[in-house]
């Protein structure tokens, strides 16, 4: 008889490891739980064209509508995994009923990370990770409305480019000294903070915010003891990965379900894939990455290792980020100690930096630089030497290097 596949998590993870293990042949019949209104959808284009209004809801969707049941997949949305028994193999719902499992993939991503200050609580506070989230803030989202962003990361500075395209006035209070610090570069980090003061974005950095003032609803914000009138508060400090669940159930968690190379969690029934694991990743530490790629590529190994196929996980990893014309692509993770190499100009708003580890690249940052990107990738997999001369000379096509 064919095993059972219970999934818990709809997002793109799930929607993957689903399409992978039908490839791979995989027969059993598959269940997959959500708790959000919605099949899996893409989550990035959230903070970009969908929030300006340029992407239609039914682009969002990862697969058409008679794809799960074609694919003999039960959908149980509206509804969260409350309890995992190992011992059992089973999963309690919300709605009280109790799944058998042979195997269980957990693909239950991230949740926000909550602003703790007075006032946090008040209507008009918004946050911004699922399709609910920014159906809630487009209905307050229009010109001349005075926006809060807390954070200056991806979040924040996408949103921040949306409503200076939509004529809001946008404000971003950032608590470190540069945008985007745990993702970019110094360099690519003044980039922006410069195009988005072009746009009309007003940067308050090494700025936390203190407080959330209004009457019934949100008014102004208090940070470095200003007080900042506004009418919507965007805050987009980071999210936490949804591990309690795997907690609750005796797997080890770290900042994330901890898996090996084959996205296996230490029970042997048990494999997690996406933003909610902890990997060792290609550099041999342990990691847990925010990003489709991982989803993508850890839910692809899930189902090699779940028909016993297992394939050693080592891809690198990469992010992207839309900001205005800017298209800022990422491959590889960077080290505070790796040597940068800049390659063409940043005042022309197409240019690359380059990280070198033992003159090798080990990760690259490009700006509106599509061949350095994936040229870039390409070496990083193959720890291909380079010297920085050349990697810096225009002259010679990004082709060249590999
Ligand atoms: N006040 C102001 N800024 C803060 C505060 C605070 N209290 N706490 C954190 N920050 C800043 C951080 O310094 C950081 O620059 O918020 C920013 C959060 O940036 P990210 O870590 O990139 O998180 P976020 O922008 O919320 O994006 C979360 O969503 O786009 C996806 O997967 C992507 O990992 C990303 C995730």
């Amino acid at each position: 008889m064919s095993e059972s596949l219970v999934i818990i998590g709809a997002g793109q993870a799930a929607a993957q490891a689903i399409q992978s293990l039908r490839a791979e042949g995989f027969a059993g019949p598959i269940t997959l739980i959500g708790d959000e209104a919605y099949a899996p959808y893409q989550r990035p284009p959230l903070s970009k064209a969908y929030l300006l209004g340029s992407f239609a809801r039914e682009r969002l969707f990862l697969k058409g509508d008679h794809y799960y049941s074609e694919a003999g997949c039960e959908l149980l949305l509206n509804t969260s995994a409350t309890a995992i028994d190992r011992a059992k193999k089973t999963v309690t719902l919300s709605d009280g009923r109790t799944l058998s499992y042979d195997k269980l993939l957990l693909a239950t991503g991230t949740k926000v990370r909550k602003l703790r200050c007075p006032g946090a609580e008040l209507p008009g506070v918004h946050y911004l990770r699922d399709i609910a989230d920014v159906d809630g803030l487009q209905a307050v989202f229009q010109a001349g409305k005075r926006i809060a962003i807390v954070g200056g990361g991806y979040i924040g500075l996408e949103v921040a480019a949306v409503g200076a395209k939509r004529g809001l006035d946008v404000t971003v209070f950032e608590a470190m000294d540069r945008l985007m610090a745990r993702a970019v570069s110094v360099p690519v980090s003044d980039f922006y903070a410069a195009e988005h003061e072009k746009f009309g974005v007003k940067l308050k950095l090494r700025t936390g915010v203190e407080a959330i003032e209004g009457s019934g609803k949100v008014e102004a914000v208090v940070a470095g003891g200003v007080r900042y009138p506004a009418n919507i508060v965007l805050v987009g400090i980071g999210v936490l990965p949804n591990d309690a669940l795997a907690r609750a159930a005796g797997l080890a968690c770290e900042d994330g379900i901890v898996v090996d190379q084959n996205a296996r969690t230490g029970d042997p029934a048990i494999f997690a894939a996406g933003d909610c694991t902890r990997h060792i990743g290609r550099e041999g530490t342990a990691i847990r990455l925010e990003c489709v790629q991982n989803a993508i590529d850890q839910a692809k190994h899930a189902a090699l290792a779940m028909v016993e196929r297992p394939k050693t996980y080592s891809e690198v990893p990469w992010f992207w980020s839309d900001q205005y014309d800017l298209k800022l692509q990422i491959a590889g993770l960077a080290r505070p100690s790796d040597h940068i190499v800049l390659r063409g100009d940043v005042a022309s708003r197409k240019f690359a930096v380059f990280h070198l580890r033992d003159g090798a690249v080990a990760a690259v940052e490009a700006v509106n630089a599509a061949p350095e990107y994936l040229v870039g990738k390409k070496l990083i997999a193959q720890g291909t030497k380079i010297a920085p001369e050349k990697l810096a000379d225009l002259s010679i096509p990004m082709k060249q290097m590999a």
